[in-house]
């Protein structure tokens, strides 16, 4: 490597064409690492006039040294062109060591496909803490507070992450173990997490191993989330994939999850702290999802919901060997509602329960929720599901006194396995309609000639959003 070192510093490289560069290598060194420019096209909701690449703030690539200090630097320079065309940071090839950085506006992070940030496990110097979720009043994991995610954001509008496919490995093992042995005053950071943020895009990357949920948009509009491929073990503890959290307007499109917990798992906040706070999700679109979560949903609304979920579509839904479709959690003392949902286009293989709802999902935040709180379910929608080798078709538990209404399923083909269970839909405290669906549902969803559920076709203003195409520049190694 000795000899290769002043091809590899990038300001010098970038000045000279690449044809001169691959001249010197073939001719003197063969063997030798040699960085040379290469251009990649991205869309992304905007593109940026400024450009600067992480190695240019110091960052080295091994796998072993901490570049918090590089990101950080890079984002500050960066974030001083938010009101001159913004700015992207390339993070090219190399195996980038890091804790939580922040980011700034009008700024994109672009990953080559090369490129692999790893989430640092220095849990005393490399995370910061931060205050809980005012609408949650209390960590997930612990009471006390939370660590900051890996990548975060507050307050910011028009942010994106985005790569040709380049990777962050949250290095997950090492949270899962301490939160598995009862270790963490802390709650476990998440991988990416946008607080109170308008214009979001987060593209075309892998995500592995999270310590916990991988994707946050919390207190959000506008956000747009394409092409992840998220994978953590199955085991693994509450490593949903995505949860749009009191956020309006999201888009969530060709993504394929397999996760340890949900893989889409809708929220707005926790019992007493939810309602105070109040802030719903809506109008959230869900498309082309794939997902694999034996012990979990494929999509779940709730459980924390205390802030309302309002018009959800999903389509064009897979999911093998999970353990639900589009599941519904909540309980008594969460109040708010879940209403005006969608989902049609569903096949799935192996599942335990194709619909299942459960009003009896009793974790609160603390002994302060209100007993009176019934959330109001009503309005929930299926249509044209396909199910093989299924456990039972429907498991639907409403709640005594506040039963789930509104309920319509259409179209709906489920296979039960070779020894299925003597009572495949089992419904207490829910009230709706059926259509054309087999095995026949429970009587308080009575079949009725022609039912055909609905499925919104106006569009969404999320669907109208106009991609650029941008330019990275970033480097190849040879
Ligand atoms: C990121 O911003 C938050 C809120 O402003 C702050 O508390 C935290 O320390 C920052 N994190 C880093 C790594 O600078
Ligand atoms: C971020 O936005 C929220 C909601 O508008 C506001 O309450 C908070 O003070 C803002 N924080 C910062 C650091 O500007
Ligand atoms: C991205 O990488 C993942 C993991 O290697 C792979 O499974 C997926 O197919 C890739 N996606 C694209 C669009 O190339
Ligand atoms: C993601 O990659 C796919 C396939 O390479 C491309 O068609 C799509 O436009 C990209 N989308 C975003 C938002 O990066
Ligand atoms: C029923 O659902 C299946 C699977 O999605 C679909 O192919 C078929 O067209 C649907 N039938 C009607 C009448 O909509
Ligand atoms: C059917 O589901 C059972 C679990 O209920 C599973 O063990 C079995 O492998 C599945 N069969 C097929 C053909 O996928
Ligand atoms: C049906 O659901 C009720 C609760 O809603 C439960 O108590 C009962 O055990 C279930 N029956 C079967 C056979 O699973």
């Amino acid at each position: 490597m000795e000899p290769c070192r002043r091809f590899t510093t990038s300001h010098v490289i970038r000045t000279i064409p690449a044809i001169l560069i691959l001249g010197i290598l073939s001719l003197r060194v063969a063997e030798c690492r040699v960085k040379v420019s290469s251009t990649l096209q991205y869309p992304a909701i905007n593109c940026r006039k400024h450009s600067a690449v992480l190695t240019d703030f110091g960052a080295v690539g091994d796998g072993k040294t901490s570049n918090t200090k590089a990101f950080k630097a890079a984002i500050d320079s960066l974030s001083k062109f938010a009101s001159d065309g913004g700015a992207q940071l390339i993070v090219p090839p190399g195996k980038w060591l890091t804790g939580s950085f922040n980011l700034t506006s009008h700024f994109t992070l672009f990953l080559h496909k090369d490129a692999l940030i790893l989430a640092s496990q220095d849990m005393e110097s490399e995370w910061p803490l931060l205050p809980v979720l005012p609408s949650y009043g209390r960590g997930r994991d612990a009471a006390d507070g939370r660590f900051s995610s890996l990548i975060f954001g507050t307050n910011l509008t028009d942010v994106v992450i985005t790569g040709n496919n380049g990777t962050i490995d949250g290095q997950g093992a090492f949270w899962w173990e301490k939160f598995r042995n009862d270790e963490l005053k802390v709650t476990r950071p998440y991988m990416i997490e946008l607080m109170y943020s308008d214009q979001i895009q987060i593209s075309n990357l892998t995500l592995i191993n999270s310590p916990s949920w991988f994707v946050h948009p919390v207190y959000s509009s506008n956000v747009l989330i394409q092409g992840l491929t998220i994978l953590a073990p199955v085991d693994s503890p509450n490593t949903d994939g995505i949860d749009p959290d009191s956020c309006t307007n999201t888009r969530i499109e060709d993504c394929f999850i397999v996760s340890g917990d949900d893989c889409i798992a809708v929220k707005s906040g926790w019992d007493q702290y939810g309602i105070k706070f109040g802030m719903p999700s809506k109008h959230l679109i869900i498309r082309r999802l794939t997902c694999i979560s034996p012990d979990s949903a494929t999509i779940a609304l709730g459980s924390e919901m205390s802030g309302g979920i309002q018009d959800v579509r999903a389509e064009d839904i897979t999911a093998i060997d999970t353990e639900s479709g589009v599941r519904i959690k909540t309980a008594i003392g969460r109040g708010a509602f879940v209403k005006d949902i969608y989902a049609r286009r569903m096949t799935f293989k192996t599942m335990k329960y194709v619909f299942w709802m459960t009003g009896t999902y009793n974790q609160h935040p603390d002994e302060g929720f209100n007993p009176k709180a019934f959330p109001e379910i009503q309005g929930i929608n299926y249509k044209d599901v396909v199910a093989e080798n299924v456990t039972y078709a429907a498991r639907l538990d409403g709640i005594a006194n506040d039963p789930f209404t509104g309920i319509c399923i259409s179209n709906a083909t489920i296979t039960l396995t070779e020894k299925p269970k003597k009572l495949p839909w089992n419904c207490t405290d829910v009230a709706g309609v059926t259509g054309n669906v087999t095995p026949q549902p429970c009587s308080s969803l009575p079949e009725k000639e022609g039912v055909d559920c609905h499925f919104p076709e106006d569009r969404l203003p999320i669907d109208d959003i106009q991609l650029k195409t941008c330019f990275a520049t970033t480097h190849a190694l040879f």
